[in-house]
């Protein structure tokens, strides 16, 4: 029995070694060599696809860097000019061929009085956007209408029946559910977002994946203004630097008059806002420094 079933191997080995190397059939042969070699090179191709994919990808939990989008046309940080040699010499000569100072900036104006547009305003969804004390200021805070609420159904279909392309948020700081519901909106409408305010989406993965799988751009997070306090503190930081002095602490404390500032006086809506402002001046810096050394933020509403 055991040698009956030896011999049929041995058998079934010569069978298949003559169908492959069967020398009267070479065209076989090619045919069969061609097709090995084309599903080889189709594996190979879809490995290295998968490869360069993931290699494409950030680790999982990385954090993109928040993106704060300058509006001003001119650079965030400035060159050293001429003016910044120091005395001596060197500055004497500077002085001699001194270039005439470049023109001011020229403000641009887009629009200078925008004419009623006749676009409604609706009623959307309150959720964590409107924090309990902004109602003990009268005009001056936030009065909630009574209107009823919009569902998300209803919000996607006004952006959808909008015609709009771009959602602009600029929710109050700390209003992060609110922004989380706008921007499931934003994505189940396809509608684009530019992210003005710091509530992270743009910088975070998990957003940022879901915005570039339905291919719609998105811009964020939070703007900077023309010519505010993260501006002025990082030119200073970066003056600093070109004239070799260095700090091993540095404190930026905001006040201002509007609701901005009114809202923040609730602390606990400040987290991203002082992270998002943080990093804006620890990017300028040759070393960034550490979180005890370095504190920036909304110290102050003073009604103006
Ligand atoms: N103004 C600037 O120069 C500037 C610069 C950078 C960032 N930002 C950010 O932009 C945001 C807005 O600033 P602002 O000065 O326009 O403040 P604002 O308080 O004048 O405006 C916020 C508006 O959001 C509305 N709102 C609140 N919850 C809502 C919700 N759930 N749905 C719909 N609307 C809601 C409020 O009624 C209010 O009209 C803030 O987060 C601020 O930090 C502003």
């Amino acid at each position: 029995m055991s040698s009956a079933m030896t011999a049929s191997v041995a058998n079934a080995s010569l069978v298949n070694a003559y169908a492959l190397h069967d020398t009267a059939d070479r065209a076989g042969v090619a045919r069969w060599s061609v097709s090995a070699l084309a599903i080889v090179a189709a594996h190979v191709a879809l490995i290295a696809a998968g490869m360069a994919w993931v290699a494409s990808a950030p680790p999982p939990g990385t954090m993109v860097p928040a993106i704060m989008v300058d509006l001003t046309p001119a650079t965030s940080t400035p060159e050293p000019q001429q003016q910044d040699i120091a005395p001596g010499p060197e500055m004497q000569q500077a002085e001699e061929q001194a270039a005439p100072p470049p023109e001011p900036l020229q403000r641009q104006a887009i629009q200078e009085q925008i004419p009623a547009t006749g676009v409604p305003v609706r009623m959307g969804r309150v959720l964590d956007g409107v924090a309990p004390h902004m109602g003990n200021y009268g005009e001056r805070g936030f009065e909630q209408a009574d209107a009823p609420e919009a569902s998300e159904d209803e919000v996607v279909a006004m952006l959808k029946d909008s015609g709009a392309e771009i959602l602009v948020n600029f929710l109050p700081v700390g209003s992060q559910q609110a922004v989380e519901f706008y921007m499931e909106c934003a994505l189940k409408a396809g509608v684009a977002v530019v992210n003005c305010m710091p509530v992270f989406i743009a910088s975070r993965p998990e957003w940022e994946r879901r915005f570039r799988e339905k291919n719609l751009p998105i811009i964020g997070d939070d703007v900077k203004a023309q010519l505010g306090a993260t501006i002025v503190h990082r030119v200073l930081s970066s003056l600093f630097r070109t004239r070799g002095v260095s700090y091993n602490r540095t404190y930026q404390l905001n006040t201002g008059g509007n609701t901005d500032f009114m809202n923040m006086l609730d602390r606990n809506r400040l987290e991203s806002k002082k992270e998002s402002k943080t990093d804006a001046v620890q990017s300028t810096l040759a070393e960034p420094l550490g979180a005890d050394d370095i504190h920036i933020g909304p110290s102050d509403y003073i009604p103006g």
